[in-house]
Order: C-alpha cells, then structure tokens, then sequence
C-alpha cells in the first residue's frame, strides 16, 4: 500500500500536443450526421457496420486496439500538496493500492468500470489518480455525476479538502448551484446537470474525464448518460479528442451495462476493487414487527448501547419525520450530563434558542402598533393573533393525511430510561437536512461518547459514515409509486431489496468486525426482491422523452437503454408531448398500424425546442414558453420555480416531545395559517389559489431580505426559499437566451400580479396542466357519501378531493387545475410531499350555462405569442382539452 501513492507515470512528455478542437465546417456537418443516424434511425447497436454505409460505424471504435493512442496517454505528473493526515487516511483506503491497476486500464481503453465496496474510496480517489495523472493538465476537465444531489456537493468538498485545492478548482453543479469557475478542473454534478450540457453540446468537448458514479443506483438520468456516452465516446475518439468514459458502481448487478450488446460493442474491462471488508455478522429477528419498525429500532439501539462494546451505530429508517423522532426519543432515553463537556446538542439548544426568539417577537408584536397589510408589499406583517385557535379545526385533517408523518412511535410512557452513563450522541441524516448538520456525520463524534446516526437510504451507499460497527436495519425504504397510466404517485414504505440489505448491512464492517441487526425474519429476507427495479422502469418519463427529441432521438424506442422504460410509458409520454405541443403531431393517414407507429417518432417541434431548453419538466416548460404577453414571465418563473422545489412550508404536523414543543408548533403552524390566506391575496388573484400563495410567500420573503429569520417566523422552508431564488435567476437566464428581446432581469422584489395578469396566469398554468382538470360534483349527481365535496378527474374513476391544507379548501370552486394528485388516506389533489396544493380555480361568467361555456373555451382556445418567435400558438391544445372535457362529463 504505501508505494501506491508513489507516482508511476512518467512525466516526460510535457504536453503532447492535443488535436485542435476547433473542427472545419465538413467535419461539424459529418459530426451532425452521426448524431442523426445514431439517434434517429435503428442504430447498429451491436457494433457491426451497417451493410449500405460505407463509413465504419463508429461503435467500432470504441474497441481498446485503436484507444491506445498517444493523445490519450497521460501528458504530465501534476503534484498535490495533500496534508499529512490526509495522505494517511488515504492510505488506509483499499483504492489506493488499486491506483496503477486502474490507471493502466484508463490509460488502455476508452471505457472503463470500477466496482467497488461502498466506502472503497471510489468517489473520492479516482478523480485524484485522474488529476494526478495529468488528465486535466491541457484543455479539458474530469466530469463526475451523482445521482444525488447532497453526494455532489459533499463530494466536492471532500476532495477540495483532500486535495488541499480551492473550491475554485475542485466544484459542484447541482440543479440550483455550484461553484463551478474558469479555474474549474474536476466538477461534480447530479447527472441532470450533465444530461442538460449533453442538449447544448452533444459530444461534451469540455471534458476529458467522464465518470458515472453510483451507477448501481440506476437513477433514470444515469441510465440515459451511459446510453448516450456509449455514442458519444466513438465519436470523440473518431475525431481525434478521445473521452474517457468512467461508470462506477457498488458491487452489485453490472452486467446491465458490460453485458449488454446494444450499449457498448465490446465489453469494457471490470476493474473490482477489493474493499478491506471485516466481517458482519447479521442477525435476523425471530419475528417481523409488523408496523411498528420505528419503536423496534429504538429499542434496539438502547440495547446496544447498554450491553455492547464502544463502535457507532447506523440505524436505517425511511423518512425525514421519523428520523427526527426516533432521535428525539434517543436523546431523551440517554441524554447528555448537564455539565457534560460533549453535550453539543446543537438541535436542542436551537429548539430552546427558537422558542425564546418566538416569546421575544410575540411581546415585541403586541406592544407596537401592527403596521396595516400592504398588499404591493405582500403582507409582510402579521394580523392579529386572535385567529390561531381557529385554524386548529383543521390540523386534524391535515395530521390524518399527510405522507411524510410518523408511523406513530411517539408515546412517551414506556421511554426506556438509560442506565447507561455513556452519552449517546445522536445525529439525523437526510437529503433535505442542511449541509452544515450532514457534514456532522464525518467527524468524530465527542470523546467519550457513542456516536448514534439516524439515517434515511442517503447512508446506504451515497454517503459513508466513519466508525460504525453497528447497523440496525428496519429493512424498508420510502418510494415513491407512479401509476404508469394516471401518473397518479403515492409514497409508500415498502420492503428493501436483498442487495440493499446486504449494502446496509456492510456499513458496519468498514473499520472493524461488526454487527447488522435486522428487526425483519431471514424468511421474510428471502422474499425480498434479489435487486430494486431501476427507476427509468417506474416513472412517468415525458421529461427524458423531450431531453432526447431535442437531441434528434426521434425513435425513442430504439434507444441503447441499459435498460429500456416500459411501452406504455414510453407510448404515454408521447402522447403528453403531442398534447402539449412539444411534438409534431403525426399524420393522420395511412392505416391504424402506421398511425401509431408514427405517434412514436414524432419529431420535436419548434415550440418543443423552446421548452426542452429549459431546466424544468415538459409542462412547466410550456408554461414558461407562453408567458410572454401581458408581462407574465416574471409571474410564470416565480410560480414555476415555486412548483419545482420541493417543501416551501415547513411541516409543523409532527409529533412533539413536549408539552412545551406542541405549544411551540402549534403556534407556528397557526401563523402559517394565517399568513397563507394573506399571501392568497384578494378579489380575483385569489383565483390563483395556492399559487397566489407560493407568489405571495415568494413575494414577502423577497421584501424581507429573504433572511433566515424571517423564514423561520414565518413558517417558510429557508433553503426552499433559496432554491426558488436561484431557480427564478436561472429560469430568467434561459428565458433571456431563448428570447433575445425579452430583456427580462429578475427583481426579487416584483410586485404582486394585476387582476388581469391573475386572469392570464391561470389561463397559462391550465396549458401546461391541461389533462390536470377536475369538475366538482355537483349536488343533484351525488351518487353516495363518498363523493361529497368529491372532484371528478379525466383520470381517474375515483373521486378526488382538495388537501386542507389548500386555501381552495372550504371554497371547492367548480373547476380546479391540480398540480399532481397523491394517494394518502384519500386520493388528494396536492403538491409532492408538502402541504401545499397548487390548485387553482378555472374561470367562466356568471350567468351562462357553465358546460357550455368551458366547451366553447376549450374547443376555442387562446392563440397568443410565443416565446422565442412570433409565431402564435393555441394556448391550450384543443386535443387535450376536448378529450379532458369529455371525460369529465
Ligand atoms: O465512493 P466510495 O463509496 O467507494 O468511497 P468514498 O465516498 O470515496 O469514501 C472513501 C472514504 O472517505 C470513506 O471511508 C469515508 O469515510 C471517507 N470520507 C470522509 O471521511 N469524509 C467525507 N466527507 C467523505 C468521505
Ligand atoms: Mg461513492
């Protein structure tokens, strides 16, 4: 091991000269042809030359005889000035005494995979032995794509440190940030990032270095990157600028990718990296908990605590919410000593920190005079606090409901008090949790206390926590669920797979032997799935379907998937773009067969072109496109930003440890009552629902500073906050590039719509969500009790209802737009995970005969300006909507 660090390549050849990557106008048009004939038409995907070209195929390429050119050997020997102890903990790791074996094959072919045992060093070494090898020395950099998002940013900041070099130059994309500059020479992304670059520059040239890490995990953008970079790297080797094309992978399943003849034509060389793996020893439970699996771990961590040598202990639980109970009912069965010099019990303090704010600001807000609701300032102020108790009647409802609540472990009588005097230290773990308190996890826990992680599936192999000898696992896992036909998804906890079981249960051998407890049966183990289903099978995948269209992918279906989404999604997607405008439509001639075959190549169509530029899903995407009359844009970006970010709220539905914390939460959750049917606005932009509301809360914390305080004593999420600022900037950016006149800049501070940009919005927002209609049932046609306040969707056979905690609640307009429909203990119309439901009311006068009048305003449509060109289009396609229509009857 310790001469693995030393340096073998030979630094001779100072910078070889690289073939210019500016090409002549031929070969760009001979490029586009490749692109064309490997996209659109049935590739050869097995390699073989196709019978009437003459031209090679260029998958032939990618066979390691031709790879081993001078250009793709390493230029030069680039120094690190790592400190010490970094360089020893480097060396502890199993991927180092790997180094030579893996460069060689790097050096030797254009393609490469890494399996390795999570924790081996994958992620964070080979982007060093890359740099160190020179790789980004002349014009190019190392690209690695995570699938999520806390891995790129962590990542990132794990190599910056090891490698002793500035953020500048060792950064990070995700979707809302990065860091990423000129200086720029390994970047971490999620893998959306790099699939959008894909769509500005198909052969990627600012790269060198590609690596797919966490390919095991099968996340839908990964699994279309390996299918494109099984295209892009004979391409690139064909014009002289070799790729070098990484995919990294847990052990786990990878013939998906090396076995496969329709990704790569010859097989890449498997490279394991043997992990120093000390042995587990797993123990089953005699019986499996039927529901409560949350109390099981808590008392198996006491357990552990008090009867087990020192070593740290993982536990794996499902979600946010019962994390954070679970740590709660931990901190509180061991707490630490009062004059314990380990006690930084950083949650606890800042619980007790908020509640002292809270009192502060109440005396504050009583004693001066309120300053009056100012609708141009969107109410920053709060109104009296008499309401509060009235909002409490419908907490129930939203308790009762929501997804992401606990499993009910809160009972507080049979705590288990400690009779341990060792301090438990207890740390949650997630993805939404902010980076500060997840980069906890990395450091060593305080002397003289055990080290506790609560973590949710991010610890399985994204992330890997030091010292744990222990694991227990509930062996379940939060999905989410998508109907393939309605889209119609539910979040439900369901069973693991045996190989993540196996992976959770490998946490604990990394230092030392250790334990994994599974609170499951091994009978129950062995009808366990052996691996989870990759995600590009069980989504709806209209967003991949127009990233590729705008790629000239036409036949979809003849894409090199590792492995390929189902027919009917693939079919349902289209025909989603086709309503949406986005794609061609087909002709309607020539017999039924044809027909269909053509509704599944259609070409992109200009309108298409617009909105795949853009970083949000296919129906956002025509909102934005249609936004430009009446100056809606900034109206559009802002709503559409505030749709795509996961939580505005905060959740103040959980259950609390105390008296004290229920008071505190009620309150809080209250005040967002209250404050949300201010932001909901008056007159007509109340029609706007609870997007008047995200504009409103948007609005206010933008008048605010946008500070964390205000967020915090207004029940907003503060990172939900941010993502939405720097989504609004980079919506803007976009919108600017595709419409050079449009000259928009992005005032945080924009004032609230006017009634008649209210009107326009909500005309927009159905365009975009057009098959997302819902009639209210009326009186005379209740068939039973269970439809009372019921919506009927053109979905659906079921009825369909408002969440509470939509301000659309008590009104039930007759016609609502829904954002998403999620199955909870009803079918509600509602965003994601939150408790906020983007509905918004249709409008129609007074007057006349309703049905009547909608058929006319679908049958019509608006035609109005698009964005990008001056060409008009319908606002809504009469497709969708007639079809919506008479499916609501
Ligand atoms: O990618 P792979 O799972 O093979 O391993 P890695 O993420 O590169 O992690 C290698 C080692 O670095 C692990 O043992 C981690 O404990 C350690 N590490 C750390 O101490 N702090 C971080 N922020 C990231 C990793
Ligand atoms: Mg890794």
């Amino acid at each position: 091991i310790s001469g693995a660090n030393k340096r073998r390549h030979s630094s001779d050849s100072e910078s070889e000269p690289e073939g210019e990557s500016s090409c002549s106008e031929e070969e760009k048009k001979e490029e586009k042809q490749e692109i064309e004939k490997l996209s659109s038409t049935n590739v050869n995907c097995a390699g073989k030359p196709e019978e009437d070209t003459k031209k090679p195929v260029v998958s032939q390429q990618a066979a390691p005889a031709v790879s081993s050119k001078p250009s793709c050997k390493p230029a030069v020997f680039v120094p690190v000035d790592r400190s010490p102890e970094i360089q020893e903990a480097r060396l502890k790791l199993p991927i180092l005494a790997e180094e030579q074996v893996i460069m060689e094959a790097i050096n030797e072919n254009p393609i490469v995979v890494i399996c390795g045992e999570t924790g081996s060093g994958k992620t964070t070494q080979v982007p060093q032995f890359l740099y160190e090898a020179g790789y980004t020395s002349s014009n190019g950099i190392i690209g690695i794509t995570e699938p999520r998002r806390v891995a790129a940013v962590s990542m990132s900041q794990r190599v910056a440190k090891e490698m002793n070099l500035s953020h500048r130059v060792v950064s990070y994309q995700i979707r809302y940030e990065g860091n990423v500059t000129d200086e720029t020479q390994i970047k971490f992304m999620t893998d959306g990032v790099l699939l959008k670059e894909v769509q500005k520059d198909f052969l990627l040239l600012k790269y060198k270095v590609i690596i797919i890490d966490e390919a095991h995990e099968r996340s839908m953008y990964t699994d279309i990157l390996i299918g494109l970079l099984s295209r892009i790297v004979p391409l690139r080797e064909k014009k002289g600028l070799p790729l070098k094309l990484i995919i990294m992978s847990a052990t786990l399943r990878v013939e998906d990718f090396t076995e496969n003849t329709r990704l790569f034509a010859v097989t890449p060389p498997v490279l394991q990296v043997d992990a120093r793996q000390f042995p587990v020893t797993v123990h089953f439970n005699k019986k499996t908990p039927l529901d409560d699996y949350s109390g099981e771990c808590f008392r198996k961590v006491c357990k552990i605590h008090r009867m087990l040598p020192s070593g740290g202990i993982l536990v794996f639980l499902t979600g946010q919410a019962e994390v954070h109970s679970l740590c709660r009912r931990l901190r509180k069965a061991f707490p630490f000593q009062k004059n314990s010099t380990a006690g930084d019990d950083d949650d606890r303090k800042e619980s007790v920190e908020e509640m002292r704010k809270f009192k502060k600001s109440r005396r504050r807000r009583k004693a001066a005079t309120l300053p009056q609701i100012n609708l141009d300032n969107y109410a920053v102020v709060p109104v009296d606090e008499g309401d509060e108790d009235r909002d409490a009647e419908t907490d129930d409802d939203i308790a009762g409901s929501d997804v992401d609540l606990d499993l009910g472990d809160g009972d507080s009588e049979e705590e288990e008090k400690s009779d341990s005097s060792l301090p438990l230290y207890v740390l949650p773990l997630y993805s939404l949790l902010a980076p500060e308190k997840q980069a906890k996890v990395f450091r060593p826990p305080p002397p003289g206390t055990r080290l506790c992680v609560v973590a949710t599936n991010v610890a399985e192999t994204s992330l890997t926590i030091p010292g744990i000898k222990y694991v227990v696992d509930c062996g379940k896992v939060k999905k989410r669920f998508y109907d393939k036909i309605t889209g119609v998804s539910s979040f439900r906890v369901t069973w693991i797979s045996q190989a993540s079981a196996n992976q959770r249960a490998g946490r604990a051998g990394r230092t030392e032997p250790g334990h994994c407890y599974r609170l499951y049966s091994s009978a129950v183990f062995m009808d366990f799935e052996k691996f989870s289903a990759p995600e590009i099978t069980k989504r709806p995948v209209e967003d991949l379907i127009l990233q590729m269209k705008a790629l000239n992918i036409e036949k979809v279906i003849n894409f090199p998937f590792p492995t390929p989404p189902p027919a009917e999604a693939l079919a349902a997607a289209e025909e989603l773009l086709i309503a949406l405008g986005a794609l061609k439509e087909p002709p309607m001639t020539g017999r039924l067969k044809e027909q269909q075959a053509a509704k599944l190549s259609c070409p992109i169509s200009p309108l298409g072109r617009v909105m795949a530029t853009f970083p949000v899903a296919p129906r956002y995407a025509k909102m934005l496109a249609l936004s430009r009359q009446h100056d809606c844009l900034p109206y559009t970006i802002t709503i559409v930003s505030a749709m795509t970010v996961r939580e505005l709220f905060e959740e103040f539905d959980r259950p609390a440890a105390s008296e004290e914390e229920t008071v505190k939460l009620k309150g809080k959750k209250g005040r967002l009552v209250q404050m949300q049917r201010i932001w909901a606005g008056q007159g007509s932009l109340q029609k706007l629902g609870d997007l008047m509301v995200m504009l409103g809360a948007v609005g206010a914390c933008e008048y605010s500073g946008c500070t964390p305080k205000f967020c915090e004593e207004n029940g907003l999420r503060y990172k939900a906050m941010l993502e939405i600022r720097r989504l609004r900037g980079q919506l803007t950016t976009a919108v600017n590039s595709v419409c050079t006149d449009a000259g928009l800049y992005v005032d945080p501070k924009m004032k609230p719509p006017t009634e008649a940009q209210a009107t326009y919005l909500r005309q927009i927002v159905l365009a975009g969500l057009g098959d997302h209609l819902a009639r209210r049932v009326q009186a005379e046609e209740l068939l039973d009790d269970k439809w009372k306040n019921a919506y009927k969707t053109a979905l659906l056979d079921d009825p369909v209802f408002i969440h509470p905690s939509s301000v659309l609640f008590k009104q039930l307009p007759d016609f609502v737009v829904y954002q998403e429909i999620v199955e909870t203990t009803k079918l509600y119309m509602k965003d994601r995970v939150s408790w906020q439901l983007p509905a918004v009311e249709v409008d129609y006068p007074e007057g006349i005969d309703r049905y009547k009048y909608f058929a006319r305003f679908l049958l019509e449509g608006k035609v109005i300006e698009k964005l990008g060109s001056y060409s008009q289009c319908l606002l809504s396609s009469p497709l969708i909507m007639l079809k919506t229509w008479s499916k609501l009857q």
